[in-house]
């Protein structure tokens, strides 16, 4: 069957290299933020087990052409949604790019018509509809003529993570800290160093991905609601999933008290005490050694002059170090004074980011 997985904008091609590790898939980029793949159901239950870089997968419904928003509501009714849909409660979220006469409220409300027309023509009932908190969740694209319908089989995204018991002033998405490690082409057997770590994040997610721990082990996937789905056998795969337990080495450093008191508090909530060592250094003076440096810069020192000082001071401490691989999320790669080899421009909330690989 036809999957889509949502991931960071700008980063589907790391999405793409994961869910072909773990699944043997070869995914395509749909669009922005937005792979597809050919998966079977146990795929979609590892993938819930194991996957750190995406925050949803889809079933693809509809995947077609469309000329005129009336298509969107004839494809619609092509679908066997008594078969795909369980009497519940059901939203559409439209998304739409590209030149129409109508807007993603317009796509979203025919899809929603055709979904209560076939369903009733089918079983005789009238599915409610609920958009603020549906059981079932419908997404349909439209992009350009593209028109892809699908239904979300994960719920509450993934990239909230259950060890995030403290939240930092500038959070990094468990998934972008993921990636990250993946560009740097993080293993367990390599030293890695945060020298600007905040809440943990960076080394807490590569713990748990050198240990293969579940990243979401509480989650319960809106899967389970799907007529087509067994939520016993995605439990079962997942309790039978085996983490591993290599010796590690990896280190979070961080100059604020608040944030080091932080990062305690969410390393012991990912059950890593002992295994990430949270130190406190200033990434100005530390010396550096390390397989794998992957850090978040801070954004927004008061000035671009701040910045441009640590930035300065971070890569001085990077060169005189001994540092294989270099990974850094910033705003202002201008401002860091190493030779980019490699850059992937990501959208970030308001802000456009850049995570640079640089030559250290
Ligand atoms: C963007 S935040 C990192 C957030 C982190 N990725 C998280 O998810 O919590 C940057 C961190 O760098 C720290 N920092 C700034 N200057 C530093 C320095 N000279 N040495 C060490 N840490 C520094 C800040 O205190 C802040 O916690």
């Amino acid at each position: 069957m036809r999957l889509l997985a949502t991931t960071n904008g700008g980063l589907e091609s790391v999405t793409s290299a994961e869910l072909a590790e773990l699944v043997g898939a070869d995914p395509e980029r749909h669009h922005r933020g937005v792979v597809a793949l050919e998966g079977t159901r146990d795929d979609v239950h590892d993938l819930h087990v194991r996957s750190r870089t995406c925050h949803r997968l889809l079933e693809v419904l509809v995947d077609g052409r469309v000329a005129k928003l009336e298509d969107v509501y004839r494809l619609t009714r092509r679908v066997d949604l008594a078969g795909h849909l369980p009497e519940e409660p059901f939203g559409v979220v439209g998304t739409r790019h590209g030149d129409h006469g109508f807007t993603s409220m317009d796509v979203a409300e025919r899809v929603g018509q055709a979904v209560i027309d076939g369903y009733r023509e089918a079983t005789g009932e009238r599915l409610p509809v609920d958009l603020d908190d549906p059981t079932v969740r419908l997404e349909a694209y439209l992009y350009d003529d593209r028109f892809t319908l699908a239904v979300d089989l994960t719920g509450d995204s993934l990239h909230r993570r259950p060890y995030r018991e403290c939240e930092h002033d500038a959070p990094l998405r468990a998934t972008l800290a993921y990636s990250l490690l993946r560009v740097a082409g993080y293993g367990a057997d390599d030293r890695l160093v945060d020298p600007m770590a905040g809440s943990a994040t960076i080394p807490i997610e590569a713990a748990l991905a050198a240990t293969d721990r579940p990243p979401r082990p509480d989650l319960d996937p809106a899967l389970a609601a799907l007529p087509r789905y067994d939520p016993v056998r995605f439990r079962r795969r997942r309790a039978t999933h085996e983490p591993r337990s290599p010796s590690l080495d990896v280190e979070a450093r961080e100059r604020r008290a608040k944030w080091l008191r932080c990062a305690r508090v969410n390393v012991e909530a990912a059950g890593l005490e002992g295994v990430v060592d949270v130190v406190e250094a200033d990434a100005r003076e530390a010396t550096l050694a390390a397989d794998c440096v992957v850090t978040n810069l801070p954004f927004g020192v008061r000035t671009a002059e701040d910045l441009r000082e640590l930035y300065g001071a971070f890569a001085d401490r990077v060169r005189e170090g001994s540092v294989d691989r270099l990974v850094a999320l910033t705003t202002r790669p201008d401002l860091l004074p190493l030779a980019v080899e490699e850059r992937y421009d990501v959208p970030y909330g308001r802000l456009d980011v850049s995570v640079v690989v640089a030559e250290p």
